[in-house]
C-alpha cells in the first residue's frame, strides 16, 4: 500500500459523485445557432462540406427558428446569400436585402428568439473580401462607412444584436455611434473582437460562396501566432463600446478565450467555426471517433476555457440530445 493521504480517484467512484463535483455544464441556453439564408421558397440546400447544415430560404428558416426556440436555444446568428454580388456588397446594406427580409420574418413569427446578424461584406462582394478594395487591399475607413449602413439597416429590420465580423479598425465605435444616431441606442454590439486568419473557415466560405477571389485575409484578420495582440483588439473594442467580445475560431484558441475571460468583464462568446464542425462530422461519419462524445467534449472545453456563449453549428444537435429528442 502507498501511504497516500490524497487520492483524487475517491471523487470519481460513481456517476452521482462525478456529477456532484462536475465543474462545468452545458445547456441549450449556452448556444447560438448559425443559419445561412438564401432567396427563394421552400429551399433547403445541403452544404457539401458541412453535413447537416443547409442553406435555407426564409420560410424554412422561420420553421427552423420555431424549432430552435422550442429546444431552448436563445439565439440565432444569420448569414446572407445575396441574389447578386458586386464590388461594394450592396445587398448587405439594402433594406430589402436577404438578411433584412429574414430578420423581419423571424421576429414576427418567433419574437422571443433573439436574432443576431453578422455584419460583414464578404458574403455580398463579388471579390469575396470583407470590404471595399482600393489598390489591391481592403480600404479600412471606406469599408467602415458601409458597415455602419449595414448595421443600421439590420437594426431597422428588427435585429436584436449586431455582430461585426470584418476586423476593420474603429468599426465598433463607428457602428455604435451610427446606431445611437439612428435611434438604436438599445441595440447591443457583439464584436468579433479577436478573429484569426484561419483555415477553419473553409466550409463556411463554401456555404456563403465567399472565398476571396485573390489573395487572403491576412491584412485584416489576426495572425494565429499572436496572443498579446488579442488583448489590444479586445481593449479597443471595450473602449469603443462593444457589449460582447468574441474569440474565433474556438478550439485552436482556448488559450485566447481563457486570457480574455481573465482580462475583461464583458460577456464572452466563442465561435466554434465551420471547419471545427466539419472535422468532427467527417471523423464521426467515417467511424473514426464517436461523434456525439467528441462534440460534447469540444463544446464543454470551450465553456471550461471561459466562453459564456458558444456559437456552433452543433447547437441544435446538442439541444436535441440534451432534451432527449
Ligand atoms: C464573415 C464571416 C466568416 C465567418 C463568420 N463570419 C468568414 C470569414 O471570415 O471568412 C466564418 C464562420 C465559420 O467558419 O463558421 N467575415
Amino acid at each position: 500500500m502507498q501511504e497516500l493521504i490524497r487520492r483524487p480517484r475517491r471523487l470519481r467512484t460513481s456517476p452521482t459523485l462525478r456529477r456532484m463535483v462536475q465543474e462545468t455544464t452545458l445547456t441549450p441556453s449556452d448556444f447560438v445557432m448559425p443559419l445561412f439564408i438564401c432567396h427563394g421558397e421552400k429551399i433547403s440546400q445541403p452544404v457539401g462540406s458541412m453535413p447537416g447544415v443547409n442553406r435555407v430560404s426564409i420560410d424554412v428558416a422561420v420553421a427552423e427558428c420555431r424549432e430552435l426556440q422550442q429546444l431552448g436555444i436563445p439565439a440565432v446568428i444569420l448569414f446572407g446569400i445575396p441574389a447578386a454580388k458586386d464590388p461594394l456588397g450592396k445587398e448587405g446594406y439594402d433594406d430589402n436585402g436577404i438578411i433584412q427580409q429574414a430578420v423581419r420574418a423571424i421576429k414576427q413569427a418567433v419574437p422571443e428568439l433573439l436574432v443576431i446578424t453578422d455584419v460583414c461584406l464578404c458574403e455580398y462582394t463579388d471579390h469575396g473580401h470583407c470590404g471595399v478594395i482600393v489598390d489591391g487591399d481592403v480600404h479600412n475607413d471606406t469599408t467602415v462607412e458601409l458597415l455602419v449602413k449595414e448595421a443600421i439597416s439590420h437594426a431597422r429590420a428588427g435585429a436584436d444584436i449586431v455582430a461585426p465580423s470584418d476586423m476593420m479598425d474603429g468599426r465598433i465605435g463607428s457602428i455604435r455611434e451610427g446606431l445611437d444616431e439612428a435611434g438604436f441606442s438599445q441595440i447591443p454590439v457583439m464584436s468579433y473582437s479577436v478573429k484569426y486568419c484561419s483555415a477553419f473557415y473553409g466550409p463556411f466560405r463554401d456555404a456563403a460562396d465567399s472565398t476571396p477571389q485573390f489573395g487572403d485575409r491576412k491584412t485584416y484578420q489576426m495572425d494565429p501566432a499572436n496572443s498579446r495582440e488579442a488583448i489590444v483588439e479586445a481593449s479597443l473594442d471595450v473602449e469603443e463600446g462593444a457589449d460582447f467580445l468574441m474569440v474565433k475560431p474556438a478550439l485552436p484558441y482556448l488559450d485566447i478565450i481563457a486570457s480574455l475571460k481573465e482580462n475583461f468583464s464583458l460577456p464572452l462568446a466563442a465561435y466554434h467555426v465551420s471547419g471545427e464542425y466539419a472535422m468532427i462530422k467527417a471523423a464521426g461519419r467515417n467511424g473514426w471517433l464517436d461523434e456525439a462524445k467528441a462534440m460534447e467534449e469540444s463544446l464543454l472545453s470551450i465553456k471550461r476555457a471561459g466562453a459564456d456563449i458558444i456559437i456552433s453549428y452543433y447547437a441544435k444537435e446538442f439541444a436535441q440530445r440534451y432534451q432527449g429528442k
